[in-house]
């Protein structure tokens, strides 16, 4: 979080005011903040490395110094007091202030540095850092944080707005974000290369007999995939639960089942040109009724979240427009 107090400190304001203000510190906000948005003291604490009691301090002479209990306790939990939340959405709406003017003063001198923040599901490993190669070589002031999750987690990290910018197949509907589409992503079904060849397409019933091996559930793949099924009445018979397209890939070619996974992650781009282990698995891609399912990469952000400079700089390395 952007250290707002340096702006608090400068506006011209009754001496009452400017008192009080004056014993908030930035550690004291950074801890508010993280604590309101995480809605737990433990994990603010791990979120800025430090401990908890540390973070406990903080909010304690925060509070004093605003003259109000911030957080209220509900058995386990803590939420933000009315004060809490009026403290809450003013220490955003100066952090959007702040990123605002950062925007501009980016602009003025057509440079950008500061941090990007990419979340990306599993299955965007095989092209995310790849675009980030050249992004990162075109502008080495930005500091690039990425990280690879399931689909469940970077929603949950979406929940706590701890990312820029995310890139996944299915975002979530019960958020509001700013979602643009931008590259397909086919989902296929893979065999062992050994498997029955036939020169029409096959029905989705003839692999009834089929052991399924499927992503770990809170895998984006395997949501759409059970959506298509259910959608066409199909049960798999599901033998297997893998935490890795890798894995999966390996478990069918050994002969344990068949699989549905984003064409992407059988052809990666990178290894089909240099090869290595990964394209040597000898699999097939099953021609089947219905198949692929064409979902798309999106890239999304929150509504309620300005956009730091290097993200506005990476959507436009994209060629995602803004306003
Ligand atoms: P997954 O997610 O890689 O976790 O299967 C894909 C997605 O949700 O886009």
């Amino acid at each position: 979080m952007i250290d707002v107090s340096l702006l608090l400190w400068s506006f011209e304001m009754p001496v009452l005011t400017l008192a009080r203000l004056q014993r908030i510190t930035p550690q004291q906000l950074r801890a508010f903040e993280a604590t309101a948005r995480l809605g737990s003291v433990t994990q603010a604490a791990q979120s800025l490395y430090v401990s908890q009691p540390t973070v406990s301090v903080q909010l304690k002479e925060l509070s004093q110094s605003v003259g109000e209990n911030l957080f209220e306790s509900t058995g386990r939990h803590i939420r933000l007091t009315q004060a809490g939340e009026e403290l809450y959405q003013t220490v955003r709406e100066l952090a959007s202030c702040w990123q605002r003017f950062e925007s501009r003063i980016a602009q003025i001198n057509g440079l950008i540095s500061g941090r990007l923040r990419l979340a990306a599901v599993t299955t965007a490993e095989y092209f995310v850092p790849d675009l980030l190669g050249a992004f990162a070589q075109a502008h080495q002031g930005v500091e690039i944080e990425l990280t690879i999750e399931n689909r469940d987690r970077i929603v949950q990290r979406l929940v706590q707005g701890l990312d820029d910018l995310a890139v996944m197949m299915m975002p979530p509907h019960e958020l509001k974000l700013e979602r643009v589409v931008f590259q397909v992503n086919p989902l296929v079904i893979i065999a062992t290369a050994q498997h029955a060849k036939r020169d029409q397409p096959i029905q989705l019933a003839d692999l009834s007999s089929e052991r399924w091996l499927m992503r770990e559930s809170g895998s984006g793949t395997r949501m759409a995939a059970e959506q298509h099924f259910a959608a066409q009445g199909f049960y798999p018979n599901i033998a297997m639960n893998l935490g890795s397209n890798e894995a999966i890939k390996h478990a069918v070619a050994a002969g344990l089942g068949v699989a549905v996974l984003s064409e992407l992650a059988v052809h990666p781009p990178l290894w089909s040109k240099n090869a290595t282990q990964s394209s040597d698995v000898p699999l097939t891609i099953l021609q089947v009724e219905g198949f692929p399912i064409m979902r798309h990469w999106s890239v999304v952000w929150r509504k309620d979240k300005p956009l730091s400079v290097a993200a506005r700089y990476f959507l436009k390395y994209l060629d995602i427009e803004i306003e």
